[in-house]
């Protein structure tokens, strides 16, 4: 039985003045019963994590520099993340692979720098309206697992949390349907019972991203593939704990 995984990304939003009072807020509220991590800017880091101490609520960051250190102005590195506290790190969100030129290749070296730091990444995939309109959604989303899994073993493999969020859903307000989601992810299940047998396969956390609402959760998460969540922009609100409980 998995245990399902709740991921708030807050994008770029919130001082940290702001994100602290928040994430003390809503970490009250927040139940043990799933994994709650909240992805906060850098910037924010330090005080949510001070914020959360004690509660169910872990810290994640919402990128980071595939290199250890060196001549790298304005990045970060696994270790930075992890000399914080911080647990856990979103890789390869769509808006980086959109806006900040993230490819498939770059993505890998991200999920393995983190994992040799003893991050835990949440490696994210999705297909474009004009792909899934062509019927090459599973095509595509295959080749992403695969790439950011290349030359992974299947010890590191198991404690990635892979978030299949189709790019025309996030921030839209359009939700994939709960059969789109699963058979999605039942996808992405199917490329890593492929790459590493059934049982990392049956180990391995997916969640669904893209216009996750207090409404829609409980049946996006009730679906057999499907193991929780990340979530944007209702993570900002003051019901998110509606989600994170559900
Ligand atoms: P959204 O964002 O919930 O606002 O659609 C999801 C995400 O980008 O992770």
């Amino acid at each position: 039985m998995r245990k399902k995984i709740i991921a708030g990304n807050w994008k770029m939003n919130k001082t940290a003045a702001e994100a602290a009072a928040f994430a003390k807020e809503m970490a009250d509220k927040v139940s043990g019963n799933n994994d709650v991590v909240f992805c906060v800017p850098f910037t924010s880091l330090a005080a949510v994590l001070d914020a959360v101490s004690g509660t169910n609520v872990a810290v994640g960051a919402q990128n980071m520099h595939f290199e250890e250190s060196g001549a790298y102005t304005g990045e970060i590195s696994a270790a930075m993340l992890t000399g914080l506290g911080v647990k856990y790190v979103i890789i390869g969100h769509s808006e980086r692979r959109a806006y900040f030129g993230e490819t498939d290749c770059i993505v890998n070296k991200k999920t393995k720098a983190a994992l040799a730091a003893g991050l835990i990444p949440i490696v994210c995939v999705g297909e474009t309206l004009v792909q899934r309109e062509l019927g090459v959604t599973i095509e595509h989303v295959r080749m992403q697992v695969k790439g950011a899994f290349d030359g992974i073993s299947a010890d590191a493999a198991k404690g990635i949390v892979i978030a299949y969020e189709p790019i025309w859903a996030i921030g839209t307000g359009v939700t994939a349907t709960a059969a789109q989601a699963e058979e999605a992810c039942k996808a992405v299940r199917g490329v890593i019972a492929e790459l590493y047998g059934n049982n990392i396969a049956d180990t391995i956390r997916i969640q669904y991203g893209g216009s996750v609402t207090a409404d829609n959760a409980a049946e996006l998460f009730e679906q057999p593939n499907i193991d929780g969540g990340l979530v944007g922009g209702a993570s900002l609100k003051s019901d998110f704990d509606k989600i994170t409980n559900y």
